[in-house]
């Protein structure tokens, strides 16, 4: 796709017609047959992309493993536990060293917010950012978006409901940025202490936490994990009072099969995953025909190859060694 960027990081990096295109070429591969999925979109060529996880996923890791094998292209997976990133090598030195391996586009899951700004301007690599600390996880979104419009149609005027910890999810960043710009209503949901910072928040935005007059109103409900491994500032600051809130957090904010029956029987249900049955849902509802999140990782392999598959044919030269980095003894 023309004028794609070279570097994913966040969803405000596509115009809508860019996310439009995603859409229409994520539904064609989903209809394709998996053994021509790539068959001629790369002239002859087998690009090679990277997959490097430097924090846990089951989800995403495994999506875009399968969808570059279903493009037809080479994968390589970096294990960064057994990469020099542990022997202090910079994460700009590890790209431009897989840029002259031949490596064409690297996604990569990092703990730390941001990471892949400080690339954009001059990137060592394509770069499709796969979870950045709690800043963006745009192509789970891009995936989402496909999801909620098949389950709910168009989305003008369509009120989802996010439940749970807003404030460390990259996911909701992400929701937040994108919904909108299809005409839905979003609504975070929870205890004040996760509510979105003010950055966040547009016209056809609002928060509160009332949960059931919230379920009561929604379209589609879309849950969250209590980010724990996120916590760790507010636990220096305020760790009493959001100790009781995770404590009381089941029962004031769990989806159970009772709530889900008497407030909004049909309400369709989804979650980025991993989900905490007995926490956020319990396993009768992740059962149940209102759930969704198997639908949303069904999506998620032709959204990504459509992702890479934008990204790899953007017809930028402007990478790795052409960018302005120096690569010696080529
Ligand atoms: N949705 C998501 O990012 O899940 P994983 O952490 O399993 O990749």
């Amino acid at each position: 796709m023309h004028n794609f960027p070279s570097v994913l990081e966040n969803v405000q990096d596509l115009t809508k017609d860019q996310i439009e295109g995603l859409l229409a070429l994520a539904h064609k591969f989903k209809n394709q047959p998996d053994m021509v999925a790539g068959q001629g979109l790369f002239l002859g060529k087998r690009p090679i992309v990277a997959n490097s996880f430097l924090e846990n996923s089951t989800r995403t890791r495994h999506s875009f493993a399968l969808a570059i094998q279903k493009l037809g292209l080479t994968y390589l997976d970096f294990n960064a536990e057994q990469s020099g990133l542990k022997k202090g090598e910079s994460l700009e030195e590890t790209f431009l060293t897989l840029f002259a391996q031949g490596v064409d586009l690297c996604v990569l899951r990092t703990s730390k917010s941001e990471e892949l700004s400080q690339f954009k301007a001059s990137p060592p690599i394509k770069l499709i950012n796969g979870g950045d600390g709690i800043n963006q996880h745009p192509t789970q979104a891009l995936l989402d978006l496909m999801t909620f419009q098949e389950v709910l149609g168009d989305l003008q005027d369509k009120k989802i409901a996010i439940i749970g910890d807003c404030f460390h999810s990259r996911v909701t960043h992400s929701l937040v940025a994108l919904l909108p710009l299809f005409g839905a209503q979003i609504r975070c949901v929870g205890p004040e202490i996760f509510w979105m910072s003010q950055a966040d928040q547009s016209g056809s935005f609002s928060q509160t936490a009332n949960f059931e007059e919230s379920l009561a109103w929604a379209d589609a409900v879309y849950l969250l994990r209590l980010q724990r491994e996120r916590h760790q500032k507010m636990q220096e600051t305020r760790g009493e009072e959001i100790n009781k809130i995770l404590d009381d957090y089941p029962k004031n904010y769990g989806l159970s099969e009772e709530r889900l029956q008497k407030i909004n029987p049909q309400v369709p249900v989804f979650h980025p995953g991993p989900a905490n049955i007995g926490v956020e849902i319990c396993s009768r509802v992740i059962k149940s025909p209102n759930y969704r999140g198997h639908h949303q990782v069904v999506n998620s392999i032709p959204m990504r190859m459509a992702i890479i598959s934008s990204i790899l044919l953007n017809g930028d030269k402007n990478v790795g060694i052409h960018a302005g980095h120096p690569i010696r003894n080529l």
